[in-house]
């Protein structure tokens, strides 16, 4: 079970420290996997905030090289320099406002992962694609087209945009689906079984109906992470969830 918790463009050093204080006596579990992905002025930072505890921390986006003329880009090489496990790639806010197409996402992911970096790529289809009956179709594209090779390591986000940030989320159905599907095309592709994580709206007032979904290994949460009483609400989530179903 993966905890992924996006901060977005939130949270600044002053809060980052208060959050990572209401950390240090909790009980974490090492059967729920932890990571947060700060703003990456604060990777560093956090990194060593939560030195301690078994969080692992990643970047939101990377740049498709190591080093270069590319002002204002984020380097993978310096993620992992810094101590980052994990990499967010192709999040629907980098498709629409950075205009990152699934080829570009694709280099990105792709040296990400030779940098070994675990890459989290984010999938997900608008609501008009979901009103009309093309979503599956139009995440298989998305996959097909930005998988990168030897993503044996790495996870897969759903993340319909249209229920990112609005309180609206698919119904049981329609997530369950959606995940075995992109796991069927994994499987396919790269012959390996890989965690897909959902993502969109996640609350604790939902968290554990999404659980409860069978083909859901985690959640990649943005707003309702950016409180530490909140995540670790949802962490607990978690932990109940693997405990009440016997998982270890
Ligand atoms: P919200 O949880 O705020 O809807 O954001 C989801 C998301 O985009 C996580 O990457």
């Amino acid at each position: 079970m993966f905890i992924a918790a996006n901060w977005k463009m939130n949270l600044d050093k002053r809060l980052i420290l208060e959050f990572s204080n209401n950390l240090n006596d909790f009980k974490f579990s090492n059967q729920v996997e932890a990571c947060i992905f700060p703003p990456m002025t604060y990777v560093d930072y956090l990194n060593q905030l939560v030195s301690k505890l078994p969080i692992s921390v990643g970047g939101q986006n990377c740049h498709y090289k190591n080093f270069g003329a590319f002002t204002g880009e984020v380097s993978p090489k310096f993620l992992q320099d810094t101590g980052c496990e994990y990499v967010i790639v192709g999040h629907s806010e980098r498709r629409t406002f950075n205009n990152e197409n699934n080829n570009e996402i694709k280099l990105r992911a792709q040296s990400a992962v030779d940098t070994n970096l675990k890459v989290i790529l984010c999938v997900g289809e608008n609501l008009s694609d979901r009103k009309n009956g093309h979503a599956s179709e139009f995440v298989e594209k998305q996959l097909l087209e930005c998988l990168p090779n030897n993503f044996e390591n790495s996870l897969i986000a759903y993340e319909p945009i249209w229920s990112i940030g609005t309180g609206r989320i698919p119904n049981y159905y329609e997530i369950n689906e959606m995940h075995e599907n992109i796991k069927k095309i994994i499987l396919q592709t790269i012959n390996k079984e890989i965690k897909v994580l959902y993502g969109g709206s996640v609350n604790l007032a939902n968290i554990n109906n999404i659980l409860d979904i069978p083909n859901v290994d985690g959640v990649l949460v943005g707003g309702a992470s950016l409180k530490a009483k909140d995540f670790l609400a949802i962490y607990t989530a978690a932990v109940k969830h693997l405990q009440k179903n016997h998982i270890t």
